[in-house]
């Protein structure tokens, strides 16, 4: 490894996972099976891929690791809040998303993962019943304060040098940024302060806590949290990196190479119909419209800055794109995700694609989770700071700076994390086929 500005990934890193539901207790089990040699980590691009570094006769394909300087899996402690009270083991069971046998060899180290209390507000999460909760009556700053004294408690107990927290809580009902409170760090601090809850969403005190601790944060829901110029501009104050929003999982990542390769063989597109069934918790979150609103702003957005209508009118100018969930219990956590798209070719003569994915929406998110929180410490220890554009290869509804376009390809994605990671690692940032 060069010898780089990247400071050395030693000693405990904690991930606090905000939700202890599906995503979060698939990804913990996955990580202790992993660590005992009894999983393979499929899907994370930390601890599987290998990335070309330096040109012609130099080029070597070398894993991140060998790149930059990242923490063995067994360097991470485990933790979660939460607003109902059940332990990682009782999490994993009820998700019903692993096999018992792929649960059962870390049992005792996965009950020692109880859940801290988690900040809730019925109006945000309707279709679930919070019993685990902080005082719902404290305002949102003394909320705010109570997380970021959580953090430091767990920091200590474990023996953390670092700590990264990531969303995978339920979706929150939508709220549209509000310039007058949500576009400088006084006016947010304020609306904190005066406990102001229909602008100030739970993950939101969640966000501000982490910032405030110099933790990394990572939003893995739609929820508007991160995106707000407050928040940016608090975590270049903080000098703390954050990422968001939602996890590019299942009918996103799909969309995200179909769409790339229609512009790319300039192929025009007329309409684009997604639906989906889910019957996890997740899926009774979003079966309720307000919850459902922040989830379609989110996967809605993808198409339009890939084929880019205004640039190419005659192919992408006109594109029906309707997004849709339905709560379906039987298939439980075991997504069907169905996409018809209507595309034309040479003189406008009319096809169809038909995309039906049969996916597991937990075990596609556990690997992001993973990468997220682990290069969200990197670029910490990289001394980025702010919106982490190089992650958006993992994101849905990327941020991006203000006045820029996010990139959505997600090959162009894979290219500017590669580039990131080379840069990182001391190497040239470069555009080579590999
Ligand atoms: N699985 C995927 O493919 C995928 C993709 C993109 C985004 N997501 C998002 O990830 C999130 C988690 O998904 P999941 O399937 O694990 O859902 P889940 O319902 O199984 O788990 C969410 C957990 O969050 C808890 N929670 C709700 N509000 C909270 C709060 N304020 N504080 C602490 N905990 C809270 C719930 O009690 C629940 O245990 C959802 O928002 C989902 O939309 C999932």
């Amino acid at each position: 490894m060069k010898n780089t500005n990247v400071k050395p990934a030693e000693g405990k890193l904690g991930i606090l996972c905000v939700g202890l539901g599906a995503v979060s207790s698939t990804f913990i089990t996955g990580v202790l099976m992993i660590r005992k040699g009894l999983g393979k980590p499929v899907g994370s691009i930390t601890q599987l891929a290998k990335i070309r570094v330096g040109k012609g006769d130099d080029a070597a394909y070398k894993s991140i690791s060998e790149i930059v300087s990242m923490p063995s899996l067994d360097d991470v402690v485990l933790g979660a809040w939460d607003i109902i009270p059940d332990n990682a083991f009782e999490s994993s069971m009820k998700a019903e998303v692993l096999r018992d046998r792929d649960i059962y060899p870390v049992k005792e180290e996965l009950e020692k993962i109880t859940p801290m209390k988690g900040v809730y507000d019925p109006d945000y999460v309707k279709a679930l019943d919070g019993t685990w909760t902080k005082d719902t009556k404290a305002t949102r700053w003394e909320l705010t304060r109570q997380v970021r004294e959580d953090i430091q408690r767990f920091k200590q107990e474990n023996g953390c040098d670092r700590v990264v927290v990531v969303w995978a809580a339920s979706t929150e009902i939508y709220i549209p940024r509000d310039s007058e409170v949500h576009d400088s760090i006084e006016t947010f601090e304020a609306a904190m302060k005066a406990d102001d809850r229909s602008h100030i969403s739970p993950s939101m005190c969640y966000a501000y806590a982490a910032i405030a601790e110099g933790a990394p944060f990572i939003m893995g829901a739609p929820n508007t949290c991160i995106d707000i110029p407050a928040m940016w501009q608090f975590a270049e104050k903080e000098n703390v990196p954050i990422a968001g929003k939602d996890f590019k999982t299942g009918q996103t990542m799909m969309k995200t190479v179909l769409a790339a390769a229609f512009r790319t063989r300039m192929l025009g597109v007329n309409g684009w119909f997604s639906t989906n069934i889910l019957g996890n918790r997740d899926g009774l979150v979003l079966d309720v419209p307000e919850n459902f609103k922040t989830k379609e702003v989110s996967k809605l957005g993808v198409i339009d800055t890939i084929l880019k209508g205004d640039e190419y009118p005659d192919l992408y100018s006109d594109i029906f794109h309707k997004v849709r969930i339905n709560y379906y219990p039987p298939r439980n956590d075991d997504k069907e995700g169905w996409d018809n798209i209507d595309i034309f070719g040479w003189m406008g003569y009319p096809m169809q694609i038909k995309v039906d994915f049969l996916c597991r929406d937990s075990i596609l998110a556990a690997p992001l989770l993973l990468d997220l929180a682990l290069f969200g410490d990197l670029a910490l220890r990289a001394g980025k700071s702010g919106i982490q554009t190089w992650l958006s290869f993992y994101l849905k509804s990327p941020m991006h700076d203000d006045g820029h376009c996010p990139v959505n390809d997600l090959f162009q994605q894979y290219t500017i994390l590669k580039n990131a990671i080379r840069e990182m690692g001391g190497y040239e940032a470069d555009e080579e086929i590999d």
